[in-house]
C-alpha cells in the first residue's frame, strides 16, 4: 500500500541556459507533457529504491544516483525519520538527460513522496533546499533554475541569488520540443563554458550580457504577444549558444531543419550538447508541419506546446 506519493513534470528553458550560471536572468517554462511520479511504502529492512537504473538496497545503489541516495538522506534527516524500512518507486515519461529537467523532477518527486509519507506540510523554501543537495551532486554548482521552475511550476523568470519571479504571459504560438534522443552533456558542457570563461573573459562576457539582454527582451515580447520578435530573440540565443560550444551537430541540425520550414525561431534548450532543441511557430498549423519535419530530420520525439494555455499566476 502507498503511503507517500509525490509528483513532478519538467521544465523548458526558454531563454538564458548557461548565462544564468554567470548572474544573467533566465526565463524557463513547466512541461508536463511528462511527468516523474514517486510512491513510498513501509517495509521490513533497509531502505529500498526502485527505479530504471537500478533496484535495490539504497546504501549499495551505483553512483550515478549519488545525487538520489544524498537527496533521500537528507530528507529522512530533516524529518527525524529513521533511514531504513521504506521501500520508495519512481516512475518517469519524463526522458532523462535530455534538458527537459527530469533529474531535478525526480528530487522534486521524492521529497514531495517523503513528506507525504510522514503527514509533514512542505514549503517551497524546504523543497528548493532539499532539491539542492541532489542538483549540486549532479550537476556542480547549479544556478536552481530548473528546481524553481519544477517546484512552482510556473512560468519563471529567474536570477540566481534573487527572489525568483513570475511571468504573466500573454502569447499566441507554439513551441514544438524536438529530442535529439542523445543524451545531453550538462554538467561536461557547464564545465566546458567554465573553462572558456577563465581562459579567455573578453570573448565569452560580451556573449553572456548578451545572453542575459535578449532574456529581458525575450520577457518583454511574452507579455505583449510580439512572437514573431521573440522568435528573433530564440534564434540569436542560439547562435550565441553555439559560439561557446554548447551546441553539438544534432542540434544544429534540428534547428537549420526547422528554421527551413516554418519556424519563427529555433534553439537549443537545456545543457546541451545533444538533448533537445524548441522551435517557435505562429500556429498550430505551422508547428505541425514542423514537428513533422523535425522527425523526418532524426527527432525521436516531438512534443507541442501550446504558449497560450501555460498557466501564469
Ligand atoms: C541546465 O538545465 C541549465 C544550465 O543553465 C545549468 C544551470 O542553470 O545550472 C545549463
Amino acid at each position: 500500500m502507498t503511503i507517500g506519493y509525490g509528483e513532478a513534470g519538467g521544465k523548458i528553458i526558454l531563454m538564458g541556459e548557461h548565462s544564468v550560471v554567470y548572474g544573467k536572468p533566465a526565463i524557463a517554462l513547466p512541461f508536463s507533457k511528462a511527468q516523474t511520479q514517486c510512491y513510498v511504502d513501509f517495509i521490513k529492512g533497509d531502505t529500498t529504491i526502485d527505479c530504471f537504473y537500478y533496484q535495490g538496497p539504497l546504501h549499495k545503489a551505483p553512483l550515478l544516483l549519488k545525487g538520489v541516495v544524498a537527496l533521500v538522506n537528507a530528507t529522512l534527516t530533516y524529518l527525524n525519520q529513521e533511514h531504513d524500512g521504506l521501500f520508495i518507486r519512481i516512475e518517469s515519461s519524463l526522458p532523462p538527460q535530455r534538458g527537459l529537467g527530469s533529474s531535478a523532477a525526480v528530487s522534486v518527486a521524492i521529497v514531495r513522496a517523503l513528506f507525504d509519507a510522514f503527514k509533514t506540510p512542505l514549503t517551497h523554501e524546504i523543497l528548493s533546499e532539499l532539491v539542492h543537495v541532489s542538483e549540486s551532486i549532479h550537476h556542480t554548482n547549479p544556478s536552481g533554475l530548473d528546481a524553481s521552475t519544477i517546484a512552482s511550476e510556473q512560468v519563471v523568470f529567474f536570477e540566481k541569488g534573487k527572489e525568483k519571479q513570475f511571468i504573466s504571459m500573454k502569447i499566441d504560438g507554439y513551441l514544438v520540443v524536438a529530442d535529439t534522443g542523445r543524451h545531453g552533456q550538462t554538467k561536461q558542457a557547464v564545465s566546458e563554458v567554465r573553462t572558456m570563461w577563465i581562459e579567455n573573459p573578453e570573448h565569452v562576457n560580451p556573449i553572456l550580457d548578451r545572453l542575459g539582454e535578449l532574456t529581458i527582451e525575450a520577457s518583454m515580447f511574452l507579455r505583449s504577444n510580439k512572437v514573431e520578435e521573440l522568435g528573433v530573440c530564440m534564434s540569436e540565443a542560439h547562435s550565441l549558444l553555439r559560439s561557446i560550444n554548447v551546441s553539438d551537430d544534432a542540434l544544429e541540425h534540428l534547428v537549420k531543419v526547422a528554421m527551413e520550414s516554418r519556424a519563427l525561431g529555433a534553439k537549443l534548450t537545456g545543457g546541451g550538447k545533444g538533448g533537445c532543441m524548441i522551435a517557435l511557430c505562429a500556429n498550430l498549423e505551422d508547428a505541425i508541419v514542423v514537428a513533422e519535419n523535425l522527425k523526418q530530420a532524426g527527432a525521436s520525439n516531438t512534443w507541442f506546446y501550446n504558449l497560450s494555455e501555460v498557466i501564469s499566476k
